[in-house]
């Protein structure tokens, strides 16, 4: 095993702190500490490890004082202006040939340290950041149970708040036919968890059972997966409403191809994969992979509005070049005026391993209400022309609040973020990768600005050690007792103290330690038996204290 000790080590530099570190602009730390006036500093580094077993797991990175395993990501950046924001993805194996160490949900900065890694770690989709009650939340999708449907789920939607408590579990109970052998209770699928300004939530179901196909060239029995969109009252759990795409979409716009011979249940036929759902106003915007086209539903009445098709537009008339979409994602509404709107999408391109079509991130700019006579102009065909990516399932684009373009290419298990001008392909600003290209995925990715504190206090382990690399400046020692703390989550927090003492009950205050990186080491070099971690918010007014530790 190549072990190398922190290649953030150029990212977070050494850091043997010449001066104290300002305490001036930390009221908190000022309050507690004054009596310090001169507070001494630590010497601390990042103690992140990188375990490079490529030919078993994707680089992933280890901590002394938390258990998690994040993927080591591979960046590349063309030094140009980024967006702000935390990235949120969820690495999985969706093809099974991935090779992620963890198969859990991670945020993680743009340097690809990470910043909160779920602690239970399990299989998960579309984490990303909403507001609820008009704080921010982030949401998440598990399955529960055995799944027997690849692409699609039962499962259930966990609602996190800024101190990292599950508020809400929203497990919407429709009685589906489900697959064979699928127990969950729960009914909410994988692929779309949308707030709306009502806070109540969209999310996708999906039903087995079974259909006449006879005028599609299939049998009058057909079993087939129907795509439901389903409004759930977030506090009461109630359901407030079920659009069902076989009640509104003829099955003669599947692109899923239905066999002559007659279709069982264990194989039936997903004719419209709705994978997206957005609110607004009083409609909703309903993206059907299977069909290659997006429709605009009324939620009263359950009409569709309006209908744009991927291939030959649809109500909006002729699509512009390299406008055009197919097995396409996330489709979103922007800047809806009432004469205008920017649609967005992950233009897959693609629906199975191995196909080769490049996939774009595709903005449309659309006249409101559609008319043919003045179609769709393309703003952006997003793709990295040294890097063309063919991602068969998933993927999520979005624009960030500086203009540039963020995408998550979701079963190539990589995230992009180009320039504002970036319909050309030659400003790629940054691309990470976290699994093998055709191995590991991410269902979606999104770069959102995020602040959270845990309850939970800093994690702290002290161990007899080697002193490494980023501490040989402040120390001539090879060996020394080294402090280990990470505090899983807190997004503004600069900087620890040290409190150390001959007993539990005498803790003085030793010194600042400055955040590095997700996990920061230092030397414990004070003649003390009993150590301490103090963790601040200051922008929270938060403190809190690890346990205590006897050396
Ligand atoms: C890689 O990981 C596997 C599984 O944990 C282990 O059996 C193997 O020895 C490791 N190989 C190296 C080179 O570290
Ligand atoms: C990391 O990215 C660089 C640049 O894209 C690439 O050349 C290299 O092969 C990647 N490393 C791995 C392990 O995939
Ligand atoms: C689902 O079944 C449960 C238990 O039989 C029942 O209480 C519930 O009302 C049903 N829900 C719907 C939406 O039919
Ligand atoms: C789900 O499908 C079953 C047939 O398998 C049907 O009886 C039931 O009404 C459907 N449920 C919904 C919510 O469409
Ligand atoms: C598709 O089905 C709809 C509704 O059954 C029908 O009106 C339409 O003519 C069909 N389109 C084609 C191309 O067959
Ligand atoms: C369409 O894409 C191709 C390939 O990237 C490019 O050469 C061409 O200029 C694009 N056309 C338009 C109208 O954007
Ligand atoms: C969409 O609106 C935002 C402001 O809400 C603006 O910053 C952005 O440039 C607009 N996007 C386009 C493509 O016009
Ligand atoms: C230094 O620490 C390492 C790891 O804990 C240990 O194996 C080694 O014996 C120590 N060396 C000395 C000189 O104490
Ligand atoms: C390390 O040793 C050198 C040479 O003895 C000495 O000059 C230096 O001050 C020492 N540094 C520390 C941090 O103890
Ligand atoms: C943390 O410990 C220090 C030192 O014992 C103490 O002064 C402080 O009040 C504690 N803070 C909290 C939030 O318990």
């Amino acid at each position: 095993m190549t072990s190398t000790l922190s290649t953030f080590a150029s990212l977070t530099a050494l850091l043997c702190l010449q001066a104290p570190l300002s305490l001036a602009s930390n009221s908190h730390h000022v309050r507690h500490h004054n009596h310090h006036a001169r507070a001494s500093s630590i010497c601390a580094t990042s103690a992140v490890n990188v375990v490079d077993n490529s030919t078993t797991f994707w680089p992933f990175q280890t901590f002394q004082s938390f258990g998690s395993t994040p993927p080591q990501l591979n960046i590349t950046t063309n030094g140009k202006e980024l967006g702000d924001g935390l990235l949120f993805f969820s690495p999985g194996s969706e093809s099974g040939q991935g090779k992620p160490k963890e198969v859990n949900n991670f945020i993680m900065t743009s340097a690809g340290e990470l910043v909160w890694a779920n602690p239970n770690p399990r299989g998960a989709t579309d984490i990303k950041v909403q507001t609820l009650d008009g704080e921010p939340v982030f949401t998440y999708y598990t399955p529960v149970g055995p799944q027997s449907f690849a692409g699609i789920g039962w499962g259930e939607v966990h609602v996190v708040d800024k101190t990292y408590t599950e508020i809400y579990t929203i497990c919407p109970q429709l009685n589906l036919t489900k697959g064979d052998g699928v127990t969950s209770i729960c009914d909410s699928d994988l692929h779309e968890h949308y707030i709306t300004p009502e806070n109540t939530m969209y999310v996708t179901a999906f039903n087995l059972t079974q259909w006449d196909l006879t005028s599609v060239g299939g049998t009058a029995n057909d079993w087939v997966i129907d795509a439901l969109a389903v409004e759930v009252d977030i506090k009461s759990g109630n359901i407030l409403s079920v659009w069902s795409a076989l009640d509104h979409i003829p099955t003669n716009q599947s692109h899923a191809g239905v066999p002559k011979t007659g279709v069982p249940k264990s194989g039936a036929i997903d004719l419209y994969h709705m994978n997206s759902i957005q609110s607004y106003g009083d409609y909703m915007l309903i993206n059907c992979r299977h069909t290659w086209s997006t429709y605009l539903v009324n939620r009263k009445t359950g009409e569709i509005e309006w209908t744009i098709d991927g291939q030959t537009g649809g109500d909006f008339g002729s699509l512009p070049a390299n406008g055009t979409f197919k097995w396409q994602h996330h489709a979103r509404i922007t800047n809806v005026s009432a004469t205008e709107a920017i649609l967005t999408y992950f233009n897959n391109d693609n629906n199975q391993p191995g196909k080769v079509a490049v996939s774009t991130g595709l903005a449309l700019q659309l006249t409101l209400p559609p008319n043919p006579k003045t179609p769709p102009k393309l703003l952006a065909s997003l793709h990295d022309a040294s890097d063309p990516l063919n991602a068969w399932a998933e993927g999520s684009t979005m624009q960030l609040s500086n203009g540039n373009w963020f995408m998550g290419y979701g079963s190539s298990a990589i995230m992009k973020e180009y320039g504002p001008d970036a319909a050309t392909g030659q400003d790629v600003r940054w691309s990470a990768q976290f699994d093998s290209i055709g191995g590991g995925d991410s269902y979606r990715a999104f770069k959102q600005v995020w602040h959270g504190l845990p309850t939970i206090p800093p994690s702290f382990v002290v161990a007899q050690g080697e002193v490494p690399a980023g501490l040989s400046g402040c120390t001539n020692a090879t060996n020394a007792t080294l402090g280990y703390v990470s505090w899983n989550g807190a997004t503004d927090v600069s900087s620890y103290s040290l409190y150390g003492g001959a007993s539990e009950d005498d803790m003085q205050f030793l010194g600042a330690i400055r955040k590095m990186g997700f996990e920061t080491v230092f030397p414990i070099t004070q003649d003390v038996s009993y150590v301490m971690v103090s963790g601040s918010d200051p922008t929270l007014n938060v403190e809190r204290n690890s346990t205590v530790v006897k050396i």
